[in-house]
């Protein structure tokens, strides 16, 4: 939206519905301070999608999908994704002097050269970059490492702009010479353009915090070392900051570690499972085990009866931070059906136990070595799960979804050929799998096949489009397909932001 975009006048009932839509769909709170940044969007919104008056246009964002382009615009106009690198001073120096070296020479001796972060919010990417560029200045070996850097934010025009990696002068006021100078190519209008070799190293999705489930492997948000999330909260309701506090802590490998925002007030209630450290002028939340008493119930369903004869559940969400309840494994959790929920509710130190018990009994099948493979992985232990997956596969070699799970295992390991390899064997056994297409499509682009990996996520499009919307994925923690076609829609717009209009 234009910065000079006038305002206008809404009868206080519309302003009052139009509120009311945004928390719904958004879980965004419109305060009175806002009010007249959403005048001005609806005025703008008016003019640009031509409705005659305010309850015409109230009247089409209620009809219209939550990725329709009207309902873009009015997110993108409310949420100020006012953003610039290194944006808090006491933040990156923690980063950079304290967390990054100790980290690093904790990976460098386990030998294992992997790091995740997340940038949750990331608006036109500055912060995600930020930290992209203080591991290029601390990671020498840097392309030995495999690292992923994910920036997700919910407005499609922030994402574009992140993923074209151009700035303003202005959005490199806090930025050090020397990352300006090795990161940064000016360009003849002015505008500085994010290097391709740094921008090789991030990946940027849309998420919508408030409605999305996550922790997932889907949209890679599980085994997370680090979260950023700041000046995100100020948008939200109070039950919604818990929510998502609860789900970040399940996404962050124990002794990880969130920053939130130096204005970003929290309810001390929200604190459970995190410890916090005061820095000079601003603080970090270190992520420990909950007492067991927290283990929520099911974030996700079972797998559908009519997958299989046996019970069998997808490989989707994530989450190593949880506590190690003491594994009482009873006859009940034991069984496949037991197995199944305890995979269902993310209780997965339970889940592996509950399957090496069956296989200290003698059993030995390939379900159960796949269930084996999703606790391992999602316990990040990605290595031992690709052991387990291969030996599933041993025995049973026409699984789509242990293809699928060994597809994102590797994805995870970083092994991309070998993961691409595996989403077509899926594909194979099932043209149908709309995440398998949606990964594909994720994977080719970060192999620079634009153009083909366009085409597999319109495929995963087409097929979720086509299906029955409310039908659950097989793979995907809490989404049905009408919730993928939508998350579809708005990746199609971030990667080609003039491509027409798709509802
Ligand atoms: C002020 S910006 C913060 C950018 C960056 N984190 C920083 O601190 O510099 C807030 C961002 O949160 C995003 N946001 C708001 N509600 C969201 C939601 N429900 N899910 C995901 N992102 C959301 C907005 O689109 C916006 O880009």
């Amino acid at each position: 939206m234009p910065a000079a975009a006038r305002s206008c006048v809404l009868a206080p009932d519309i302003e009052e519905q139009l509120c009311l839509l945004v928390r719904e769909r958004t879980g965004i709170r419109i305060l009175d301070h806002q009010m007249d940044t959403l005048r001005r969007t609806v005025a703008d919104g008016l003019s640009r999608f031509g409705h005659g008056d305010a309850a015409d246009y109230l009247a089409a964002l209620r009809a219209a999908r939550a990725s329709s382009p009207e309902h873009e615009h009015l997110i993108a106009g409310i949420t100020v994704g006012e953003s610039y690198f290194f944006r808090d001073q006491a933040q990156m120096a923690w980063l950079r002097e304290q967390w990054l070296p100790r980290l690093i020479a904790q990976r460098r001796a386990e030998n294992n050269l992997s790091l995740r972060v997340w940038s949750a919010g990331s608006s036109d990417g500055q912060e995600l970059y930020s930290v992209a560029m203080l591991l290029a200045e601390q990671l020498p070996d840097l392309e030995r490492w495999n690292l992923h850097l994910l920036g997700t934010d919910i407005n499609p025009e922030a994402l574009a702009r992140a993923l074209r990696g151009r700035y303003s002068d202005w959005s490199l006021r806090a930025t050090p010479e020397a990352a300006r100078t090795r990161h940064f190519r000016q360009e003849k209008n002015r505008a500085w353009s994010v290097s391709a070799a740094l921008r090789g190293h991030v990946h940027f999705a849309y998420l919508n915090l408030s409605e999305d489930s996550f922790p997932s492997m889907l949209s890679e948000t599980n085994a997370l070392d680090l979260i950023l999330c700041r000046n995100v909260f100020i948008y939200f309701d109070p039950a919604i900051v818990a929510e998502v506090m609860r789900k970040f802590h399940a996404c962050l490998v124990p002794g990880g570690h969130l920053l939130l925002g130096a204005s970003d007030l929290i309810d001390s209630g929200t604190l459970d499972g995190f410890s916090l450290h005061n820095l000079d002028n601003a603080f970090t939340l270190q992520s420990h085990a909950r007492a067991p008493s927290a283990v929520e119930p099911a974030a996700v369903e079972p797998a559908r009866a009519d997958e299989r004869a046996q019970p069998k559940t997808p490989p989707q969400a994530v989450s190593v931070s949880q506590p190690a309840p003491s594994a009482t494994t009873t006859a009940a959790t034991t069984s496949y059906e037991g197995i199944t929920r305890l995979l269902g509710r993310e209780a997965w130190r339970e889940a592996l136990e509950a399957t090496a018990d069956r296989q200290m009994r003698g059993d030995d099948s390939a379900l159960l070595r796949q269930f084996r493979a999703k606790a391992l992985a999602n316990l990040g232990r990605a290595r031992e799960a690709l052991e387990a997956c291969d030996a599933s596969l041993a025995l049973d070699s026409g699984d789509k979804h242990s293809h699928f799970l060994r597809a994102l295992i590797l994805l995870e390991l970083h092994r991309l050929p070998a993961a691409e390899e595996s989403l077509r064997r899926t594909l194979f056994l099932d043209r149908n799998f709309v995440e398998a297409h949606y990964q594909l499509g994720l994977l080719q682009m970060r192999r620079g096949a634009q153009q083909g990996g366009l085409k597999s996520m319109k495929n995963a499009l087409a097929i979720a489009e086509r299906a029955q919307p409310d039908r659950r994925l097989h793979d995907a923690a809490g989404r049905d397909h009408e919730r993928m076609a939508a998350i579809l829609r708005h990746e199609l717009r971030m990667y080609e932001p003039d491509g027409g209009d798709r509802r």
